[in-house]
């Protein structure tokens, strides 16, 4: 792991590009309006913070189900990628509140069992779940923020995160593209619970409230823009991926176009059971 992850972005530099050094949208704001956003993007660093520790999860997950290194190597670059993603929240936070802010108190990593599960399957799964699905999601919530926010310390800040987001993701699409055919139609009775807790997941996630629209000028969207960028990243990125990769998606779409119900009343079982956790 600690050979993999010497491969570092930006030679161990927080962010590709520096960050603006004056925003004149955040001089702009309230005390109030400050505090939501120190709310939102320390709360984003807690995450990012998890995200690193269930990186490590996915990193151990491949060793154990692959034999070549290079996912390998990509989740390793991930634990940092995260690392610096909670350092770069951190510091934005900092910049709304106008003053150094601690690193935030570490959230507990609750690893899903996927009872009922092989044991063989389960890093798999994991690795599906955490890259395929939550980071997918994570995409397409960044994008959605990004697509927001002109504030000019919070879009470059969110131009760093999406960048490597989609990285993340794609270790789980190409470790899902290499299964060979008695694997793919073991996890296939998998897939849906994956989608449905995944995007459950997301929508549950406690976040800061923000109460004025301005706001998401500054990163922190309005629940409506979440909830389409989630349900268009199953639409537009999941579905057709796992379609491409000769999974069925047949029930997947009829529930997609019943609005995507994640109460229990409409989800089996296993698709209730926690997530790695939620990127953002
Ligand atoms: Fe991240
Ligand atoms: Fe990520």
């Amino acid at each position: 792991m600690h050979a993999e992850i010497a491969n570092k972005r930006w030679g161990g530099r927080l962010t590709s590009r520096p960050l603006p050094e004056r925003d004149p949208a955040l001089e702009a704001l309230t005390d109030e309006q400050r505090a939501q956003l120190v709310a939102v993007w320390i709360g984003r660093a807690a995450s990012e913070r998890r995200v690193a520790d269930a990186f490590e999860t996915i990193h151990g997950a491949l060793q154990s189900v692959r034999t070549d290194s290079s996912l390998r190597a990509l989740a390793a670059r991930a634990v940092d990628d995260e690392l610096r993603h909670a350092e770069l929240c951190r510091v934005v936070a900092s910049r709304y509140a106008g003053r150094e802010l601690a690193p935030p108190a570490p959230l507990t990593l609750v690893l899903p069992q996927h009872r009922g599960a092989p044991a063989r399957l389960v890093a798999t799964l994991h690795v599906l779940g955490h890259c395929a699905m939550n980071e997918t999601f994570a995409s397409a919530f960044l994008e959605a923020s990004f697509a927001c926010a002109d504030a000019a310390l919070a879009r470059a800040a969110l131009r760093e995160l999406l960048s490597d987001e989609i990285d993340h993701a794609r270790i789980g699409w190409a470790h899902l593209a290499e299964l060979g055919d008695h694997q793919r139609a073991e996890i296939a009775p998998w897939i849906e619970s994956l989608v449905y807790a995944n995007l459950k997941m997301w929508r549950d996630t406690p976040r800061a409230s923000v109460t004025h629209p301005l706001l998401q000028r500054h990163g922190a969207p309005g629940a409506q823009v979440i909830e389409s960028a989630l349900v268009g990243a199953i639409r537009e990125l999941i579905l057709p991926g796992l379609a491409r990769f000769r999974l069925s998606t047949p029930s997947l779409e009829r529930w997609l176009a019943a609005g995507a119900p994640t109460a229990a009343s409409h989800s089996s079982a296993k698709a209730l059971e926690p997530q790695i956790c939620c990127s953002v």
